[in-house]
């Protein structure tokens, strides 16, 4: 049996990923680590173990490893991009040295680590129609800049030092849970909230501008599949190129409003968020994820979008 630790248990993707994890898993068997100040709450606390788990402090990481014999890490502290643009120091210090502490002792361990990569890795001079796998990926962003370093030091401690570290690139993530916070995306995430409470949407990003995007059990089942892929087919490890959808503001508008017909949206563009959105890829090309772990979506923007104002009307 697995023993896993979530590192980042509170926050947009941790929170639904460690219920997924103690479903399939068992929920003793998965620790749900959060910093002072994010501690969990109803169900993910009383679900099963909890524990600090500050990725800038490599003893307590060492210790919780040791005292739950973690053999898999699930390493999801960061800042989302807007955030990070603003206290790029602070994304270097959780993202990058954290990360440093967080392989430091899945070697010491030999545990197995998932962390995160983004769209975000990719830059202005990436090519934006279906971006390959392998590609240019030159960000002018700090997200971008600790993606980018989170894949190369990951793909170092697996070629080095024989770490089992496997990543996907994420789109945006769109949840009806835990929102996100200071991420480029998040406007697709608001726009639905906007809709269920019956008031208009200021959107931040220009029409046109099109990203990928995840309805979260996507996201939850791409990072678990591949975690869980036979290790002798992959082929790339740090970071997988993965997506569900490719829409613009308008393509989200005209989806909402096939559910919420009297619904309206407006633009008041967001010069930071928009420089972020329009260096981003228009669509990515995931055939590696298809090819070498089995990736498949099972939302696209339709499906999602009924799935999001049923679930969001039902709990607001
Ligand atoms: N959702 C992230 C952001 O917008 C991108 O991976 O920052």
């Amino acid at each position: 049996m697995k023993k896993i630790l979530v590192i980042g248990a509170t926050g947009q993707i941790g929170s639904e990923l460690t219920m997924e994890l103690r479903q399939r898993y068992g929920g003793a068997n998965v620790v749900a680590g959060y910093i002072q100040g994010a501690e969990p709450k109803g169900e993910l606390r009383e679900s099963g173990p909890m524990e600090l788990a500050d990725v800038t402090d490599a003893n307590v990481l060492a210790q919780v490893v040791k005292a739950h014999q973690i053999d898999t890490i699930y390493n999801l502290a960061a800042l989302l991009s807007v955030v990070a643009e603003n206290k790029p120091k602070l994304a270097w210090k959780i993202g990058i040295d954290g990360l440093w502490n967080v392989l430091e002792v899945a070697r010491e361990a030999g545990c197995a680590v998932f962390t995160p990569s983004s769209i975000g890795s990719f830059g202005a001079s990436t090519p934006h129609v279906m971006t390959p796998q392998d590609t240019v990926q030159r960000p002018r962003t700090m997200y971008g800049v600790t993606k980018v370093t989170t894949e190369l030091l990951s793909d170092y401690y697996s070629l080095k030092y024989g770490v089992d570290t496997r990543s996907v690139r994420f789109p945006g993530i769109i949840s009806n849970v835990t929102p996100p916070g200071g991420g480029t995306t998040d406007y697709a995430v608001d726009i639905y909230y906007s809709a269920v409470r019956g008031e208009d949407f200021v959107c931040p990003i220009q029409a046109g501008t099109y990203m990928d995007m995840m309805y979260m059990p996507d996201a939850l089942h791409a990072a678990i599949s591949l975690m869980e892929a036979d290790p002798t087919r992959l082929i790339h490890r740090n970071g997988f190129n993965v997506t569900a959808m490719s829409f613009d503001p308008e393509g989200i508008y005209a989806a909402i409003r096939k559910v919420v017909p009297d619904f309206k949206m407006s633009y008041q563009v967001d010069p930071l968020k928009q420089s972020i959105a329009s260096s981003w890829p228009d669509s990515l090309d995931d055939s590696c994820a298809r090819n070498e772990c089995d990736w498949k979506p099972q939302y696209d923007l339709d499906k999602m979008t009924v799935d999001m104002i049923e679930k969001l009307k039902a709990r607001l």
